[in-house]
């Protein structure tokens, strides 16, 4: 069974979409089945992966409003095991329809229950609000990967996230859990990233990926090429640090059983 991973943070630009796109590719570098589903009508992460929002019989917008499957709107990447769920401008609206739905958070969850058996993991990138969609997302997800910028007001608003963390799992999604915090855009040389590091480790403690994502050129050039930094430059530091950050969630996965 697949285990489902949302990837949000309400704060803009702090790097989901890249987390997105460049750990499903590690993932299915090291022979994962991976579905990414892209819940953000910026649609960053499907022309990321090099697909055409425009080319697609369905994206996500069809999936949440008229209940197409997830294993029809599903495409293929550049990525072998990799497939994705595109999105569209037009997702925009699907805040406003779902709103009309019966057990209108509870969408995205029974789409996803219906491909778990195929995918060893499904990561959602979300866009940068608390909208309904991301409360989808975040409804459907086993965890959640919190992505912090190592920059000036890094842990501003993440309360506000953590407090709607708190309330779906209340009310929604008792099992939500935090998968862990990932700091990006690291710079070593700056003190300020350090302190941000720091000052991470002490509010969250093991909470915290070991993995650090170093602000690397490659990772903002890859979209445009249509390609995650793993096909782009292997030997990126940017792809490198992904790949690591895929081990050390499958370490992470394979401690908690052995302490279950
Ligand atoms: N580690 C990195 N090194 C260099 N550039 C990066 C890195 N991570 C992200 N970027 C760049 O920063 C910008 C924002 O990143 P990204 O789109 O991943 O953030 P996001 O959180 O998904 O944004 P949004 O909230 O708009 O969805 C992009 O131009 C991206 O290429
Ligand atoms: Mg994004």
């Amino acid at each position: 069974m697949g285990k489902t991973i949302a990837i949000a943070n309400q704060k803009g630009g702090v790097g989901k979409t890249t987390t997105a796109i460049n750990l499903s590719a590690s993932l299915a570098v090291n022979k994962k089945r991976v579905l990414l589903i892209d819940a953000d009508p910026q649609a960053n992460a499907t022309s990321g992966l090099g697909v055409d929002s425009k080319q697609l019989t369905a994206s996500i917008y069809e999936c949440l409003v008229d209940d197409y499957p997830l294993h029809s709107a599903a495409v293929h990447t550049c990525v072998e095991r990799l497939d994705i769920i595109g999105s569209r401008i037009d997702l925009v609206g699907a805040e406003l329809e779902l709103v009309a739905k019966a057990d209108r958070e509870n969408v995205l969850r029974r789409l996803v229950d219906d491909v778990k058996a195929q995918y060893d993991y499904i990561l959602i990138d979300c866009s940068p609000s608390l909208g309904l969609i991301t409360v989808n997302a975040l409804t459907a997800a086993d965890s959640v990967i919190i992505p912090v910028q190592a920059e000036y007001f890094a842990l501003e608003g993440i309360s506000k996230l953590l407090n709607t963390v708190r309330i779906i799992k209340g009310k929604l999604n008792p099992a939500l859990q935090i998968e862990g915090f990932l700091l990006t855009m690291y710079d070593a040389r700056l003190r300020l990233a350090n302190q941000i590091y720091e000052e991470l480790k002490n509010h969250f403690g093991d909470m915290v990926f070991n993995t650090v994502i170093p602000r690397n050129i490659r990772l903002s050039e890859a979209p445009s090429h249509g390609l995650p930094a793993i096909l782009y430059d292997p030997n990126s530091r940017g792809a490198t640090s992904h790949n690591q950050l895929a081990r050390e969630l499958a370490a992470r996965a394979r401690a908690k059983k052995e302490t279950a």
